[in-house]
């Protein structure tokens, strides 16, 4: 920041550069404080950053991105797709629940990042009153594992409330970015 200030050299200019510089200073610093404000008042699910269409928030997780007219980034659609043929026969439609596991779209208002992939990566037994439940290990999975932010992130879009219980249907193409980390991760 100290450099940001008027220096000695400064005071060494004509008086007409240093009225200039003070005005371009004082706008960049207006700029600079109101890009911290917005970024430290976000919600949580709030994307701040993207790089070649992947999204994230001020803590640096994934995150979704859902324009006004309801299109998808292409993250949350292959979320989508993923969620609906590798966790909806025990997690239920929309990460809505079921009987036997429960909704994830409520869970994600709990779970961070790194809980998430934990659970999914490991499984978790959970042995109680009689009934086993259990969430399998994921982690050797590749239909999972190298889609696992994007299941992630749409699930967080459910359960930020910021997509409801619809098929998306227009959504971005798909990055080059997405289909070389593809194509690296599934080994083709
Ligand atoms: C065979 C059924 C089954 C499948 C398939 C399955 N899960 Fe689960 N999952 C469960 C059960 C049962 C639990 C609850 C376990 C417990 O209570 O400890 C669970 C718990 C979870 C939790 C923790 C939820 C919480 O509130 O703590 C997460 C996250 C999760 N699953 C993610 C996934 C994802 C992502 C997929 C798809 C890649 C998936 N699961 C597929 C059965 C399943």
């Amino acid at each position: 920041m100290q450099a940001l200030f008027p220096s000695d050299r400064d005071r060494k200019l004509p008086a007409f550069g240093r009225k200039h510089r003070g005005w371009h200073l004082a706008a960049l610093l207006l700029c600079a404080t109101a890009g911290l404000g917005a970024a430290a008042s976000a919600a949580p699910g709030t994307a701040v950053g993207s790089e070649d269409g992947k999204y994230v928030d001020a803590e640096g997780s994934p995150t979704y991105n859902i324009a006004p007219d309801g299109k998808l980034d292409w993250y949350t659609f292959s979320g989508y797709r993923r969620y609906h043929s590798e966790c909806h026969v025990c997690h239920g439609p929309d990460g809505a629940g079921s009987t036997y596991a429960p909704a994830l779209a409520d869970s994600m208002k709990t779970l961070n990042y790194e809980q998430f992939m934990t659970i999914v990566v490991q499984g978790r037994t959970n042995v109680g009153a009689g009934n086993q439940k259990v969430m399998p290990s994921f982690g050797e999975n590749r239909n999972v594992m190298c889609y696992l932010d994007d299941i992630y992130v749409y699930l967080r879009a459910r359960g930020d409330g910021a997509l409801g219980r619809v098929r998306p249907e227009a959504h971005d193409p798909k990055p080059e970015s997405a289909k070389s980390a593809e194509a690296a991760c599934m080994g083709n």
